[in-house]
């Protein structure tokens, strides 16, 4: 059994004195019985202590939204594993759309990235998905397959059971519109057997890949209850605690 798991990206959002807020306001909203959903909240670097501290003793974890390959050294406004670690976080979003496309990261050095949290002992939450214009050509599960094969390259089979995945059709992303459930399940189905292909079925089954684009309370339901659908990777409306909370309600029902 896949257990779902729920992250939310607070991108560029929340300084100090908002992010306490927010958590404080997510822990009241978070008060029913979560039935085993996992729950990831992932502020900025500047945000990360004090998330630590505010989420102690509760049942929200903690990532961050990057880090660097290296432990340390001349890598100007870098932030690295070992850092991350320090301030409690048990998870790094690596390879997200807006990384890939403001800052010109390829599935290869997403991939150093992958090897690197791994060595680290940080679950990467690692994402992929296809353009509109990609979408529209028909070439999203050779863009798909692309992307996996890339930022998987050389890692075994024993890690890649503990990463999660997290499909974000770029087109979905901050535009309010979401794929729908079913070609969010299509993508899930396709990358489950890739994972089969290059690892074995078992592997794949373990694998948890969440849908991310445009989920909210009103479509978190029927996104998260598709077969391979293992969770969901939050923007916009993890800003708030009501509506994160209402996706992580939908996935506990
Ligand atoms: P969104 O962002 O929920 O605002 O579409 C998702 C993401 O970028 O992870």
């Amino acid at each position: 059994m896949r257990t779902k798991t729920i992250a939310g990206n607070w991108k560029m959002n929340k300084d100090f004195l908002q992010t306490e807020e927010l958590i404080d306001e997510l822990k009241k909203a978070l008060s029913f019985d979560l039935k085993g959903v996992k729950v990831i909240i992932c502020p900025p670097f500047t945000s990360l202590e004090l998330a630590h501290r505010l989420i102690h003793g509760s049942a929200i974890e903690l990532g961050a939204q990057n880090m660097h390959h290296e432990d340390e050294g001349a890598f100007t406004g870098e932030v690295s594993p070992t850092m991350l670690k320090a301030v409690g976080c048990k998870y790094v979003i690596l390879g997200h759309s807006e990384r890939r496309q403001y800052f010109h990261e390829s599935d290869a050095f997403i991939n150093k990235k992958v090897k690197k949290a791994i060595a680290a002992g940080l679950t990467s939450i690692v994402c992929f998905g296809e353009t509109l214009d990609q979408r529209e050509k028909n070439i999203t599960a050779q863009v798909v397959t692309a992307q996996v094969r890339g930022v998987l390259e050389d890692i075994a089979a024993e890690n890649v059971e503990r990463l999660i995945l997290a499909y974000e059709p770029v087109w979905a992303i901050g535009t309010g519109r979401n794929a729908t459930p079913q070609q969010a399940e299509e993508v899930h189905v396709l990358v489950r057997k890739l994972l089969g292909e290059m690892y074995t079925a078992s592997t794949a089954e373990r694998v948890i890949i969440q849908y991310g684009g445009s989920v909210k309370p009103e479509n978190a339901a029927e996104l998260l209850w598709q077969p391979n659908v293992d969770g969901a990777l939050v923007g916009g409306a993890c800003l708030k605690a009501d509506s994160f909370a209402g996706i992580i309600k939908a996935a506990a029902r």
